[in-house]
């Protein structure tokens, strides 16, 4: 079993050729009209297809239903889908043995009508899942029976239609135990390996993924998986790949997401990007909707750069709809839509990577990485005052010099400068690093001091950069 599907899973050609022949039985009623976007040249789906990516979003039922410029964009940028929660255990079975179809049926169609490769997502998952199994106080015997049902129900409803299963969802914690759900309480570790051989059962052509948050890195996180992974394949369970969901912090991508990713492919594995949102304080600014675009472009240049890195599926659309306001409070604007539906630096992010023109977009150096700088007045009188900046850089690498730069709203001027070389044109500030301090560990903090002048309004710079790259400012 585990051999044949490792051999099938080196070519990405069952899960495009399956997409290919559902669109050709698709009820073509359901297809949206494949308008071009007003100002996004080529779909992304498009530019994903001449690679032989794909490029997903989820689809929430609701929008998909009521909202045609959702759909429509769903239809025209995206090659594949997932639901967002249409095949959840609490819509699909809220009480025991009684199913509702409704939305994942209208999902499947929507997505057939359109040509898209399916996720299915997601089938064993703590969370969204009805009190009956939650707290019926089931022995072991009786959960696994009642997973095996919901299994068998779900994928065997969709057999052959979806190409992928998110077959168990978040099992681990941060710190890589095992988390504390009805499912592992009852039935230890093993229910895993369970819901796979279940899941192969109910759709043997399915390839079959464990998902989870916080395993893009290398970290506690993602070493339990890859243990776990490497156990279950030792055991011939069917595991076919890790889905990482990616629900990441602007100016965050871990600087090592293309060797995690690619030591989970050496294990024989494949990977995809499930749930990409890249969330911003509230409100965003222009410079945080930069770096969000570099971010989009890291993570989909890491993928791209692993051959078995399948894809990358956006976790939504538009801003307006993301999931983030409500779990993550004060953060929001995530996704690649702005609320009125035009195109963000982040699309075009996704556009540049994937081959594409790009547009206004992360700029000319996309290169991964992130700081933080805390700017602070000290001291400050009728016509000067005295101030210190500190830079952190989060990037990957250390660097060995350093530029920092920033422009002054009102008129300051510096006058001398300490711990680094100060120039200052129009009122643009550089500072670049003394011959002592170029060097900055990944994660290391710099802090430079100045005297200067203002005539009045002493208003702070709130964009900073460092070696050209956009900073956060703290
Ligand atoms: C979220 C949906 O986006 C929301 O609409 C819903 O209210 C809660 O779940 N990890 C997952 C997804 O695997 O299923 C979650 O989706 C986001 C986190």
């Amino acid at each position: 079993m585990s051999e044949t599907r490792r051999g099938r899973r080196l070519s990405r050609l069952p899960a495009r050729a399956l997409r290919g022949a559902l669109a050709a039985v698709a009820a073509a009623a359901l297809a949206v009209p494949l308008a071009a976007p007003a100002q996004a040249d080529t779909p992304l789906r498009e530019l994903a297809d001449a690679r032989d990516f794909e490029i997903g979003a989820a689809l929430g039922a609701g929008y998909l239903s009521g909202d045609a410029r959702f759909a429509d964009l769903a239809a025209t940028q995206f090659n594949a889908a997932t639901a967002e929660n249409a095949m959840k255990w609490d819509t699909v079975q809220p009480s025991r043995g009684q199913f509702n179809w409704r939305d994942a049926d209208a999902f499947m169609d929507f997505a057939a009508a359109n040509d898209q490769t399916v996720r299915g997502h997601t089938l064993v998952w703590h969370s969204q899942l009805p009190s009956w199994v939650s707290n019926g106080g089931f022995g072991a015997a009786e959960l696994r029976g009642i997973m095996e049902s919901h299994i068998d129900a779900v994928a065997g409803r969709y057999a052959g239609r979806v190409a992928y299963w998110d077959v168990v969802n978040e099992p681990f914690n941060d710190d890589g135990s095992w988390r504390n759900s009805v499912f592992y309480n009852t039935l230890g570790e093993g229910f895993v390996a369970d819901a796979l051989r279940m899941a192969a059962e109910a759709d043997p052509n399915a390839e079959l993924y464990l998902n989870d948050y916080n395993i893009e890195g290398i970290n506690a996180k993602s070493n339990a998986y890859y243990e776990l992974a490497r156990d279950l394949l030792a055991q011939g369970v069917p595991l076919d790949g890790i889905g990482m969901q990616a629900h990441l912090i602007n100016g965050q991508v871990p600087a090592d997401l293309q060797r995690n990713i690619q030591r989970f492919a050496d294990l024989g594995l494949d990977v995809a990007i499930t749930e990409l949102d890249v969330r911003i304080p509230m409100p965003a600014d222009q410079n945080e909707l930069q770096q969000q675009a570099r971010d989009y472009r890291a993570v989909l240049d890491a993928c791209l750069a692993v051959d078995r890195c399948i894809g990358v599926t956006v976790w939504g659309i538009v801003d307006r709809y993301s999931w983030v306001p409500d779990v993550f409070p004060g953060q929001g604007a995530p996704l690649i839509y702005f609320d009125d539906y035009t195109p963000k630096p982040s699309y075009y992010a996704i556009q540049e990577a994937l081959g594409g023109p790009g547009g206004p977009g992360p700029g000319p150096d996309p290169e991964p990485g992130a700081c933080e700088v805390d700017y602070t007045v000290q001291n400050q009188w009728s016509t000067g005052f005295t101030g210190q900046v500190a830079f952190t850089h989060n990037g990957a690498s250390a660097l060995s010099g350093w530029e920092l730069s920033w422009s002054w709203p009102s008129g300051q001027r510096v006058s001398s400068g300490w711990s680094g070389t100060w120039a200052q044109s129009g009122s643009t500030v550089t500072v670049s690093n003394a011959a002592w301090n170029g060097a900055v560990p990944a994660g290391g903090t710099v802090t430079v001091g100045f005297n200067a002048t203002h005539s009045g309004g002493n208003t702070a710079p709130t964009a900073f950069t460092l070696n050209g790259q956009a900073c956060t400012a703290v």
